[in-house]
């Protein structure tokens, strides 16, 4: 079963709000859930989580966001945020993965004039034309191209810096930060930005359009934003060898492939973000939340380093695929258990 926004109203908020009462309608570790992690997120029990890690959607069209306008993603941004403060154990963290908006699309934004010289086929020039169309003030683009023995887009490219198959009328895009965002919501709930790191990753040539016709670079990394819930922070020096505190556990920059194979979810983070950050941050059986859980990868690295996990997820067939995945990891484990 899912649980929906529907399911809630029929719930009075003090039903399930108050600690002593309702134990059992708290979410259980060690399961993944079905839902609205700005719903979800209420039912968990109040200072339990000793980390939070997640990768929320990032407004970018992706199928489980398609139909999400700007407004409605930082308000779930924002609901989700500000459940964690009753969560998280005070001293505890929210790491929150994320990246800018490469192409936010901004109707007010002028259109980039870019004719890319390196890509000239034909010979002509603006001043050409604007000879001709001085003389002939009458002709048109076609006129024009039979003229100078090019095509109609040519005549536009050199004259307008456009082209006019190339989206004339489309709306440009922008980059927008996102870490600004985040950082208020969070601020307003109740936790600090303690630190921030880099993610590069795999540079994404293949989805990328900007290596053609533009300056912009590739995408090849993404943020981990530490969010500090005030309280008595456990700093253990030990949970990490010397050569793994040098190498990523004190570093800003932390590089880690990308997941190849996307072919059961489409924007799965590798094992290793989220096991690097729960070895850092938690100790054994502490209680790992994931919120956004995807393919179930924030629960397999809890079972790798032998935490407790929630994840939720509002698309049933990533809960049916991390539980799966979660299986395969309980297997993997007594396994090796059983040759040790
Ligand atoms: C970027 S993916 C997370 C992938 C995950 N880190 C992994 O490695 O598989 C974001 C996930 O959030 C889920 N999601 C989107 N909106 C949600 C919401 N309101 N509540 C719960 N899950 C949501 C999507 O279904 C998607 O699986």
């Amino acid at each position: 079963m899912c649980f929906s926004k529907d399911i809630w109203q029929y719930i009075r908020k003090d039903d399930f709000m108050t600690e002593e009462k309702n134990v059992d309608l708290y979410l259980s570790p060690n399961q993944i859930y079905c839902g609205d992690s700005s719903i979800l997120l209420q039912q968990i029990e109040p200072n339990s989580i000793s980390l939070s890690v997640w990768s929320p959607p990032y407004h970018v069209g992706k199928e489980y966001e398609a139909d999400q306008s700007y407004e409605e993603w930082t308000e779930l941004l924002k609901e989700v945020i500000k459940h964690h403060f009753k969560i998280l154990k005070p001293g505890a963290f929210l790491v929150i993965n994320i990246d800018d908006i490469l192409a936010f699309p901004d109707v007010n934004m002028p259109r980039i004039q870019a004719p890319n010289t390196s890509k000239l086929r034909s010979p002509v020039t603006k001043e050409q034309i604007l000879e001709v169309l001085k003389q002939n003030p009458g002709l048109n683009r076609y006129q024009l191209a039979e003229i100078f023995n090019c095509s109609e887009q040519t005549i536009d490219r050199r004259l307008n810096g456009n082209n006019i198959r190339g989206g004339k009328y489309s709306v440009q895009t922008r980059v927008k930060l996102v870490g600004g965002i985040i950082e208020s919501f969070a601020y307003e709930a109740g936790l600090y930005l303690y630190d921030r790191r880099i993610w590069v990753k795999d540079p994404a040539w293949a989805n990328s359009q900007w290596h053609s016709n533009s300056y912009r670079s590739v995408s090849e990394f993404e943020y981990l934003y530490f969010f500090w819930k005030p309280g008595e922070t456990v700093i253990d020096r030990n949970r990490l060898t010397k050569e793994e505190w040098s190498t990523w556990g004190s570093r800003g920059v932390w590089y880690i492939p990308s997941v190849r194979k996307n072919d059961d979810h489409v924007a799965k983070f590798p094992l290793e973000l989220p096991k690097r950050l729960i070895r850092l941050l938690t100790s054994e059986n502490d209680i790992v939340l994931d919120c956004f859980v995807g393919s179930g990868t924030t629960a397999v690295a809890a079972i790798e380093t032998n935490r407790k996990y929630i994840g939720i997820d509002k698309e049933p067939k990533y809960v049916e695929l991390s539980k799966k995945n979660i299986q395969l990891a309980l297997l993997q484990q007594s396994q090796q258990q059983m040759e040790f």
